[in-house]
C-alpha cells in the first residue's frame, strides 16, 4: 500500500525533525553565554580549585558572585582531568589539560552552593571541592574590596616584557614576529593559506607550540615557553594581549588594497 508506506514514512520523520531543531535550538540557547557576561578564570590542578575574578581577586576552594550577573567561567587544567560541578546551577564541565573548556550561569538565588570536582583525578579527588557564594550585589562589592590582587591584564604585561616577547613582537613593520595589537579574535593567515581565528585556544597554542601555526610572511624564529610559564601565567598574557586595541589600529598597511572611497558622494 503505497500511501500507507509514504504516509508511515513521512509523519515519524517530520516528528524526529521537529524534535531534533527544537533541540537544538535548545543547546544552542544554553551553550552561548549572554553578551554582558563576568569573565573568571577557573584553574584546576591535583587538588584544588584556584580562581581569578577580572579584578584580580583570587580565591581557592571558593567562588563568590554577584546575584543576577551572568558569570562565564574559563577554565583549564595544570595536570589531568578535573570537572567542575555545581548541581545546584546544573553546570558540569570538564576541565582539560591543555585545552580552554567554557561554561556560564546566572546566579538566580542568594546563598552558598557545593562546588565538586566530577572526575576522579587522584587520591584526593574526594577532597577536591569548595562552594560558591551568591551575593547581593552590594555585598559583592564589599567583598570585592579589601586586599585586591592586581588585574590578571597587568601581571599579563609584566610577563609580557620578563619574556622579552616584546622585543621581537614590535609593532613596527619589519618586525620579526608578528605584530599583536588588535590580534584577539582577528582572522590570521597562516603560511600555508589556512585562516584561523585568533581566540583563546590559538594564542595558548602560539606561546607553548610557536611552530604549530607560523604566520604567514614570518619565520618561525620564536622558541617555545613550554615549562617555563604555567597555566596562569599564560591565561594573563592572553588577558593582557585582549587589551591590545581594536583591529583597525592594528593591522599594518596593505599595499594590495586601495584606500577606501566614499561611495555616499555622488
Ligand atoms: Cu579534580 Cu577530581
Amino acid at each position: 500500500n503505497v500511501p500507507l508506506e509514504i504516509a508511515w514514512t513521512i509523519v515519524p520523520a517530520g516528528i524526529a525533525i521537529t524534535m531534533f531543531a527544537w533541540g537544538a535550538v535548545l543547546y544552542f540557547n544554553m551553550r552561548t553565554p549572554p553578551t554582558r557576561t563576568m569573565e573568571i578564570n577557573v584553574l584546576g590542578k591535583q587538588w584544588m580549585w584556584k580562581l581569578q575574578h577580572p579584578s584580580g581577586k583570587s580565591e581557592i576552594n571558593e567562588l563568590h558572585v554577584p546575584l543576577g550577573q551572568p558569570v562565564k567561567l574559563k577554565m583549564i587544567s595544570e595536570d589531568v582531568i578535573h570537572s567542575f560541578y555545581v548541581p545546584a546551577f546544573r553546570v558540569k564541565m570538564d576541565v582539560l589539560p591543555g585545552r580552554y573548556t567554557y561554561t556560564w550561569f546566572t546566579p538566580s538565588k542568594v546563598g552558598e552552593y557545593h562546588l565538586f570536582c566530577a572526575e576522579y583525578c587522584g587520591t584526593d579527588h574526594s577532597g577536591m571541592r569548595g562552594r560558591v557564594v551568591v551575593l547581593e550585589p552590594a555585598a559583592y562589592a564589599n567583598w570585592l574590596r579589601g586586599d585586591t590582587g592586581e588585574p590578571p591584564e597587568v601581571v599579563g604585561q609584566r610577563l609580557f616584557e620578563q619574556f622579552r616577547c616584546h622585543t621581537c613582537h614590535t609593532n613596527q613593520e619589519n618586525a620579526r614576529c608578528p605584530p599583536l595589537t588588535g590580534i584577539f579574535g582577528r582572522q590570521v593567515v597562516l603560511r600555508d593559506g589556512q585562516v584561523v581565528e585568533a581566540d583563546e585556544s590559538y594564542l595558548r597554542e602560539s606561546i607553548l607550540n610557536p611552530n604549530a601555526k607560523i604566520v604567514a610572511g614570518y619565520q618561525p624564529v620564536m622558541p617555545t615557553f613550554q615549562g617555563q610559564i604555567g597555566e596562569e601565567g599564560i591565561m594573563q598574557i592572553i588577558a593582557y594581549l585582549k587589551t591590545l586595541g581594536p583591529q583597525e589600529t592594528a593591522a599594518p598597511p596593505n599595499p594590495n588594497t586601495t584606500p577606501p572611497t566614499d561611495e555616499a558622494q555622488p
